[in-house]
């Protein structure tokens, strides 16, 4: 069984595009919003109905009924309006992620736990502390989105489909996120023997605003790239499939850091995060990544402390 917390757009969206996998035949969608999930949940229903898949929809304002779920989505909290940063969200997004890591250790003791809710490095490492799970059941979402939108920008420019760049942005999901070109691959050559200087600079800008373009464009935060990223974590694991994505996850001593969620490289299957890959950095690149998780620890500074032990 899997649980969905917030009955917003990426909740929704996730609900559905998990369909598509078929990672399993129960999904509970759970929102403090009365009636939500439950329109939600029938209006899903009706369409796997349509589409002949297995999967059935239950949603619920009671977070008794995440019980028995092997892995719990949390894509609850408030989200960015134009021209707010991620970071903004902070204090209050954490009180949210502290009370439902409460019930999800009452409801849901053994589950995986994907968290979208931003600033998401700040928020997932909150959701951590509250929760007291081994860290391979804590994971952070959004590595798949930064990432897999370096792959988009990238295959505009090289004409080369996104899916077959293997794209690397480390580090913070937020304004200092680090887009690494040159430790990305087209079929095992570097991205930069494809582009140039300026193409570089271009990729990287984009890739760091994409969400403020979005969110400015439509005057909402995106949903449908966050929500096919989780539907792929979400397969990866429940079928134990063990494909390589990026994540935010708790470093303990990987690339030099500890006691930290950020953005890297990790295998997901059955047991959440199987391994963590980590890159050869040169020096300069090391540089970059500490800068980039330097700026996740001033992000931790806005969260209010009884939110981080
Ligand atoms: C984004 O990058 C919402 O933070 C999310 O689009």
């Amino acid at each position: 069984m899997i649980t969905i917390i917030g009955s917003g757009r990426v909740g929704a969206t996730t609900a559905a595009f998990l369909m598509f996998f078929e990672p399993d035949n129960e999904i509970v969608l759970i929102d403090v919003i009365k009636n939500l999930p439950q329109g939600e949940a029938l209006d899903l229903n009706h369409a796997a109905a349509i589409l002949g898949k297995s999967v059935r929809y239950r949603g619920s304002n009671d977070y008794k009924d995440m019980e028995g779920s092997d892995l719990v989505i949390v894509t609850a909290g408030l989200a960015r309006k134009p021209g707010m940063t991620r970071e903004e969200l902070a204090a209050k997004n954490a009180e949210i992620v502290a009370s439902i890591a409460e019930q999800i250790r009452k409801y849901a003791p053994n589950s995986i736990v994907i968290i979208t809710t931003n600033p998401l490095d700040a928020m997932v490492y909150v959701l951590y502390k509250k929760l007291g799970f081994p860290r391979n059941r804590v994971i952070g979402f959004s590595g798949v989105l930064d990432s897999q939108r370096m792959a988009y920008y990238a295959s505009l420019l090289v004409g080369i489909a996104p899916e077959s760049i293997i794209p690397v942005v480390l580090g913070q999901h937020g304004e200092n996120m680090y887009p690494v070109p040159e430790a990305s691959f087209v079929y095992g050559k570097p991205l930069t023997e494809f582009i140039t200087k300026e193409q570089y600079d271009d990729i990287v800008k984009k890739t760091v605003q994409a969400g403020a373009e979005i969110t400015n464009l439509r005057g909402f935060s995106s949903n449908w790239g966050p929500a096919a990223g989780l539907a792929l974590m979400v397969d990866s694991i429940k079928k134990d499939r063990k494909r390589i994505f990026e994540a935010s996850v708790y470093l303990d001593g990987e690339y030099g850091v500890r006691d930290v969620f950020a953005e890297v490289p990790v295998v997901l299957g059955k047991n959440g995060v199987e391994k963590i890959i980590e890159l050869n950095l040169n020096e300069e690149q090391k540089k970059k990544f500490l800068a980039s998780v330097e700026a996740i620890r001033k992000n931790l500074m806005q969260v209010p402390p009884q939110f981080l032990s």
